[in-house]
């Protein structure tokens, strides 16, 4: 390992200790002021909710904003294309997206969903955003490198590279102070720090104005519930390895028919030694809301025909109230766009407040 590499891995397993502790003390307070933070969060419109994202972040969500959190959902489209060549099916994924989040709890009468394209003042924060980041800042971005990456050797194109801006633009149009992530989204979150700090050191603020124009977002990293994908590889759509959070009971049963394990008979809790018995132990356990540990002394010598028997059922008792509001939701696309509709003059009106005040800072008011 060269210097600059165990260097920046050090940094990155400091900052990522120091993330836990902060997003352990928000825990906290959240519980006694809820009304002192705003949440933003959102997902790509790339394919549907799988039981990765549910048991990682969603409920999560659903959780934050029953304790009376105030939350902002984007739906980010224009990041489908940072690294592809078309949008695909995009008005079907977003208005999938928001069924999806209509049908796991989401309170639409108390959430703001949108679609970030369909909001100009945000998207032209970037604008200003990007005069507060350097090339460097960008390219050593972890998660964009990985990203970068993955499309095997695909040329990196100026939008993966600046993408972390227009998150931070995401994020902080609305003056959101809280980001529920997975820690891939840590870097971004730092990023979108940068900023609003660069922006207060540069610019100030408007006239008479006694707070910064933007507050500095924290991210609330999720549990760490990862699970994964059936192959015992990382959830993923195009492997065809999830479950989606809309299947219905048969196909997940078909899916889970189908997962890898392993030929010892005696199931055990061992994610070290046996990772793929280990998550569908996982999946039942998430699913019943009791210890993974518990279900395989109960499975014992019963072989991964018991187990599967097992996940398959936990997993579609649990999903089915939420799999019957989904259908029912489906059944009614004018219901789905019109929260989104709602959404989108709710973001606009908030995106126009915040532009002007940004144009105010840098006294560009004509
Ligand atoms: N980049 C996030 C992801 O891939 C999605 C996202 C877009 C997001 N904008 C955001 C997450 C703003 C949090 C805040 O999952």
């Amino acid at each position: 390992m060269s210097v600059e590499e165990s260097l920046e891995r050090s940094t990155s397993a400091a900052s990522l200790a120091h993330a836990q502790r902060l997003s352990e003390k928000i825990k906290e307070k959240i519980n006694t002021s809820p009304e002192e933070f705003r949440v933003l969060t959102g997902d790509r419109p790339t394919g549907n909710l799988h039981l990765g994202h549910y048991f990682g972040s969603l409920r999560n969500r659903v959780e934050l904003q029953r304790k009376g959190v105030e939350t902002w959902l984007v739906i980010a489209d224009f990041q489908v294309i940072t690294d592809r060549d078309g949008t695909g099916p995009i008005r079907e994924r977003v208005r999938s997206l928001a069924t999806d989040y209509l049908a796991v709890g989401i309170d639409p009468d108390a959430a703001v969903i949108f679609p970030h394209s369909a909001i100009p003042g945000l998207n032209e924060l970037m604008l200003p955003f990007l005069s507060l980041v350097t090339d460097a800042e960008l390219r050593r971005n972890p998660t964009v490198k990985a990203e970068h990456e993955a499309t095997g050797g695909r040329p990196l194109s100026g939008l993966l590279l600046t993408y972390p801006v227009h998150q931070a633009a995401d994020i902080l149009f609305c003056k959101a102070n809280l980001v529920p992530v997975g820690k891939d989204q840590l870097p971004h979150l730092e990023q979108a720090r940068v900023i609003a700090d660069r922006f207060e050191a540069r610019y100030g603020r408007p006239a008479g104005r006694e707070t910064p124009v933007f507050p500095r977002p924290q991210a609330l990293l999720s549990e760490g519930t990862s699970i994964l994908g059936l192959d015992g590889a990382k959830m993923s759509k195009s492997r065809g390895n999830t479950i989606e959070i809309g299947m219905s009971a048969d196909e997940t049963a078909k899916r889970i028919k189908k997962a890898v394990t392993d030929s010892d008979r005696h199931i055990t809790y061992d994610p070290e030694g046996r990772p793929e018995v280990s998550n569908l132990l996982l999946l039942a356990s998430l699913a019943q809301g009791r210890p993974a540990v518990e279900i395989a002394e109960e499975i014992g010598d019963g072989g991964a025909g018991t187990l599967k028997k097992i996940v398959t059922e936990s997993i579609n008792e649990m999903f089915a109230p939420i799999r019957a509001k989904r259908a029912e939701l489906a059944k009614d696309p004018g219901y789905v766009d019109g929260i989104v509709r709602r959404g989108i003059e709710m973001a606009n009106e908030r995106a126009n407040k915040t532009l002007a005040e940004v144009r105010e800072a840098l006294q560009m008011v004509y």
